[in-house]
């Protein structure tokens, strides 16, 4: 009776009120419920929206779902057969099939690399890795444009790159590269690793820079091609027969990595540097029967003696800045550094290799000549450089 009185109240609510009043708490709960998750989205909204913003912003792009017609394409055998014209014209053979040229309905020019005896295991990785691989974008990097994995066949489809590749240039003598073109295309390989290492996450370690994978355009524009496979493809090859995992390129290989079996990009600018190293000097990264054994050896050996003319290609002639020669070496040096703690950041050896661009540059505007006699006997150690490593690393979107 006292508990009805006190429920009631003295002024007890009709039935409808009392409807109304549960509404009214239903109201109560459900409206800020409802804001709550619309602030949410709202700010889930904004904060997508800024981050496309800024990687439009910046020199590369990840395509994201709003493009399905860049992303992975895949590929039939029969569209293969298709854009290749029954497989007509092979411009190469890498180490695990053919290259053919093909074209697309665009009229775009592609090579299309087979790859023929994969493993179940082989082709699922294959698979996830083009599938992220086609997602990265940069004018330094050959475009992986699509791919083709059924029971016919493995294949991959880049952007043709008509100049052919780096070695091949440095090798035939017939009009010889530059030294200003060395520089661009080093600048410009740079670059593309950069991106690799700073702009996925995490930084994708390409694990075989070689001059046969530095690929040219007519120009003489420098992409870097064959990056992030090179382990699914590697594993397949080397694990079978030996019992490390080591994969890369004999007178590439990071002699760190070799025993640590530790990878990083560290591993990589190991190898940018031979690259520097054939640039300059013209030659192979391992000379058989050479007494100085490989490159990295030969230059050291050289530089001991305090000859730097002597190292450089003699293709060249006389046409380089021997300030700028001098300071690609000694980056050179410090890339192939034994302890990859001592080795430069990518960022690093493309602010080195923008200097040198400015002083050859500068160089060929006074006419060289009088400069050269000036600088060749330099010591080794008065140009030293110091590197700030210590960059704040980009943090990009997750490319795997
Ligand atoms: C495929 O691989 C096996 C073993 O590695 C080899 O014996 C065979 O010849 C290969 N077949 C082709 C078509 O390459
Ligand atoms: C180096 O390469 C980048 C990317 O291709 C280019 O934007 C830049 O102008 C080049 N730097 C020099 C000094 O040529």
């Amino acid at each position: 009776m006292k508990a009805v009185q006190i429920y009631g109240g003295t002024n007890p609510l009709p039935h409808e009120h009392s409807g109304k009043k549960k509404m009214l708490i239903a109201i109560a709960v459900v409206v800020p419920l409802l804001i709550i998750v619309v602030a949410i989205l709202t700010a889930w909204w904004i904060k997508r929206k800024k981050y496309n913003g800024e990687n439009i912003g910046r020199t590369w792009q990840i395509v994201g779902e709003g493009f399905p017609k860049l992303e992975s394409r895949q590929f039939s055998y029969n569209d293969l057969k298709k854009i290749t014209n029954q497989f007509k014209t092979s411009i190469g053979t890498g180490g695990f099939g053919s290259v053919y040229l093909g074209l697309l309905e665009d009229g775009v020019q592609v090579a299309v690399k087979m790859h023929s005896n994969m493993s179940a295991q082989g082709v699922k990785e294959l698979l996830a890795e083009a599938a992220s691989l086609t997602r990265v974008h940069h004018k330094n990097l050959v475009s992986l444009m699509g791919y083709c994995i059924d029971e016919n066949c493995m294949a991959l489809v880049y952007e043709f790159m008509q100049g052919g590749n780096l070695h091949d240039k440095l090798t035939h003598n017939d009009r010889p590269l530059a030294w200003k073109q060395r520089l661009r295309i080093a600048n410009e390989s740079a670059q593309g690793l950069e991106y690799l290492h700073k702009a996925c996450n995490p930084p994708l370690i390409h694990r075989d820079v070689k001059t046969t994978n530095i690929l040219l355009t007519e120009n003489l524009e420098a992409k870097l091609a064959d990056f992030g496979l090179s382990r699914v493809f590697n594993n397949e090859a080397v694990v079978t027969h030996v019992s490390t995992r080591v994969v890369g390129t004999p007178g590439y290989l990071d002699p760190e990595y070799y025993l640590s079996n530790q990878l990083s990009t560290k591993s990589d600018v190991f190898s940018f540097g031979v690259v520097l190293l054939e640039l300059i000097t013209g030659r192979r990264p391992v000379v058989a029967g050479l007494d100085e054994g490989n490159l990295v050896q030969w230059v050291h050996q050289r530089l001991s003696e305090g000859d730097i003319k002597s190292i450089v290609d003699p293709k060249m002639q006389d046409g380089f800045d021997i300030n700028s020669v001098w300071k690609v070496t000694n980056l050179a040096c410090k890339c192939t550094e034994f302890t990859s703690s001592e080795r430069p950041t990518m960022t690093a050896v493309v602010a080195e290799l923008k200097e040198s661009l400015d002083l050859e540059s500068s160089a060929t505007e006074m006419h060289t000549g009088a400069t050269n006699s000036l600088i060749t006997d330099v010591s080794h150690d008065s140009l030293e450089i110091s590197f700030q490593s210590g960059m704040p690393a980009a943090s990009g979107p997750s490319v795997r």
